[in-house]
């Protein structure tokens, strides 16, 4: 895939909007996981380097009406200055005199971060009026969030289409390290797909039964596969209405020869709270009062053993209720297992999602993996195959 890419522009004494995403996780207003920030900076530092000016456009959570305070991109401006290294400024608007008046007034060597992109209703529809608002405030067009590729939103793609445009450095590497891994992986393959829901990642799962040798099912997403094989569930996150899906994904893998790879022990707990009361039973008998947490002793040996026999591992989605101890087990072992063997250059490891890398991180295995990918959506989009239509928008 041809990218146009910053290599094709003279930079110097432009203003050169850079589409990020600064959509990272916040707890108390400060900033928990700051991997999509550093990711960002390489392409910022080059526009500095090349005399270009930065201006960061981003969205940050899903707004449904205008302005709110707790969605502000303001909140990532010390971390993200902290990464670069230089002064950060911030616009309280991403369009309009606000927007321009900081963009004249920048300094030259800072960066302008301009507030959330989808405070506007433009920005969600496309509309290419909002798009030709933010192209006032700039010369070229720097496309660097693969994260958000997925969505044909303006400052994504209209803006792409009526500027001169480009992929940034992130961009770039996200579809090539993708594509060298995944278009024709080592087999045997193996997915390790968790999370919450089944219906979010339903395509994924359905199309992923015939690239894939053995795919491996946690956390939420497999209390329904269990429900569906008539096992006893308790009180445990399910979408009861996606049983028939999760049979007929099992029927379909079995006649395709893709394994489908379920807990074969829970750690169960009568309430999700941190360090409370669990314990480890057979994946068939969790009792009606208590709700599963995570996968048991037993499932992360059975991980491993299949691990061992794999050569390219692709991960979306934590194994259990990570974000609260001691429901991380499960997701840390089999991640330190993963960059063992990557390390050791037995398999070829890809992981992404925003909840996945978080995890990955926290058992400190995400920089041992072959890549790590900021996206989430985007990323099992890309896995399905559809066309990003921010991607798309960037080529020549
Ligand atoms: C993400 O977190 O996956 C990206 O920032 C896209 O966010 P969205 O799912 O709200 O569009």
């Amino acid at each position: 895939m041809a990218l146009r890419t910053l290599d094709d522009f003279n930079l110097k004494n432009k203003n050169i909007l850079i589409r990020v995403d600064m959509n990272v996780p916040i707890h108390n207003g400060q900033v928990t996981d700051s991997t999509r920030l550093s990711r960002a900076v390489p392409t910022i530092l080059e526009v500095l380097e090349k005399g270009g000016k930065p201006i960061l456009l981003s969205h940050f959570g899903r707004p449904t009406r205008g302005f709110d305070l707790t969605m502000s991109t303001q909140q990532a401006v010390t971390a993200l200055s902290n990464r670069l290294k230089k002064r950060v400024h911030f616009a309280s608007s991403c369009i309009g005199e606000t927007a321009q008046l900081a963009v004249n007034t920048l300094p030259e060597g800072d960066v302008l971060l301009l507030e959330n992109t989808r405070f506007h209703q433009g920005e969600k529809k496309n509309d290419p009026e909002f798009a030709a608002e933010l192209a006032k405030l700039g010369d070229i067009f720097v496309s660097d969030t693969f994260s958000t590729a997925h969505r044909a939103h303006a400052s994504v793609e209209a803006l792409a289409r009526i500027m001169p445009s480009c992929a940034g450095r992130l961009m770039e590497e996200e579809i090539s390290r993708l594509e060298n891994v995944l278009s024709s992986p080592k087999k045997p393959v193996m997915a390790v797909v968790g999370g919450a829901k089944v219906s979010s990642k339903l395509l994924l799962l359905e199309n992923l039964i015939s690239p894939m040798d053995k795919i491996v099912i946690g956390g939420g997403m497999a209390n329904t596969f269990l429900a569906a094989k008539g096992y006893n569930i308790g009180q445990s996150l399910c979408e009861h209405e996606m049983q028939d899906t999760a049979r007929s994904i099992m029927e379909n893998a079995k006649k395709m020869n893709c394994e489908i790879i379920l807990p074969i022990d829970i750690v169960v707990a009568k309430e999700f709270a941190a360090n409370t009361n669990c314990e480890t039973l057979p994946a068939d008998a969790c009792p009606a009062d208590s709700m599963i947490l995570d996968a048991g002793s037993q499932t992360i040996k059975l991980i491993h053993e299949h691990l061992k026999h794999t050569k390219t591992v692709i991960w979306n989605g934590p194994l259990g209720a990570f974000e609260v101890p001691p429901f991380n087990k499960a997701t840390d072992a089999a991640a330190k297992y993963v960059a063992e063997l990557t390390q050791s250059g037995k398999i070829l490891s890809v992981a992404g999602g925003g909840d996945t890398v978080s995890a990955l991180n926290g058992s400190g295995s995400a920089d041992k993996f072959t890549y790590i990918s900021t996206a989430g959506g985007a990323f099992l989009e890309w896995l399905e195959g559809k066309t990003l239509p921010g991607v798309a928008v960037l080529t020549s």
